[in-house]
């Protein structure tokens, strides 16, 4: 079987992560957190994420012209994803997140776009052969021309949450949400687009509807939460991969469960994103 192509459009960022005993309150300071910087990015996560289980993965993004841009790409370029497609921005820095992570595991993100916000319908191919995966941190006029050029299977995560034109949803054939983002969308409303349609449920696991249906649900193996960070992203690109390489909801939906349960168990977005032999050691019951 050949390996399934797909293209990325979407964020690269540098994220800078304070790792504290729990979150700040608004107006708090907490003291005694460890700093780290990792690669981030939903776009770029996702990107790397479909790579590490198997797929040819090509990047559509927009980095600044400084020394964060070379650490935001370090591990796309380490596992060979393509980066034609990225450019460098003369006006605006590369982006960075800000994240809060607390011993529990959760994570509070601010997102500063910088280049991302210049990702324009000129960096984009002129087709794009094989599957798209996008999300919401670049213009979404970007991304509704890219599911329009797209000759095969179109993934949207629609996150972070905002108002999106209905012909983009409709064009897409996988929508993908957290719990935050189905109310948000309303998930009657994206089950009446007749599409398949993920619902992820944290720690309990995802659910796959199609055509408005469920057909598929999962839970995943029990874990150790050290950081959550990256985890909906590796659950989109495992969930995508194994689509396409052909494999039925009940285990494409597992699949998708047991790369997001392996990325929690490590800090940071990229770090922890698993490789395809971790994920199938998941799945045989030998290790998380
Ligand atoms: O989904 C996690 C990502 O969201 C982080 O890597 C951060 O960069 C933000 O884009």
């Amino acid at each position: 079987m050949s390996a399934p192509a797909i293209t990325v459009v979407g964020s690269i960022n540098l994220d800078l992560v304070g790792r504290g005993e729990r979150l700040p309150t608004p107006g708090e300071t907490v003291l005694g957190a460890m700093f780290a910087q990792h690669p981030g990015g939903k776009g770029a996560n996702q990107a790397l994420a479909a790579r590490r289980l198997g797929a040819d993965v090509s990047m559509v993004g927009c980095i600044g012209d400084d020394a964060n841009a070379e650490a935001a790409l370090a591990l796309l370029r380490a596992d060979e994803v393509d980066l034609t497609h990225c450019r460098v921005s003369t006006t605006a820095p590369t982006g960075v997140a800000l994240i809060a992570v607390s011993e529990a595991g959760e994570n509070q993100i601010l997102v500063a776009p910088g280049a991302n916000a210049e990702l324009s319908l000129s960096d984009l191919p002129e087709d794009i052969d094989g599957a798209l995966i996008a999300q919401f941190e670049v213009p979404l006029k970007t991304v509704a021309v890219a599911a329009k050029r797209t000759n095969g299977l179109v993934c949207l995560n629609l996150a972070p949450a905002m108002e999106v034109e209905e012909d983009l949803l409709r064009r897409a054939d996988l929508l993908i949400v957290n719990e935050t983002e189905a109310a948000f969308y309303g998930r009657d409303r994206l089950l009446s687009f007749n599409k398949m349609v993920a619902l992820t449920l944290g720690g309990d696991g995802a659910v796959l509807f199609d055509k408005g249906s469920e057909v598929a649900s999962a839970r995943p193996p029990a874990t150790r939460v050290v950081d959550t960070t990256g985890a909906g992203d590796t659950f989109v690109a495992a969930l995508t991969v194994a689509l396409l390489e052909g494999a039925d909801a009940e285990k494409a939906l597992m699949f998708a469960c047991a790369a997001g349960a392996r990325a929690v168990t490590i800090e940071g977005a990229q770090p922890s994103l698993p490789s395809r032999q971790s994920v199938e050691e998941i799945l045989r019951g030998k290790a998380v």
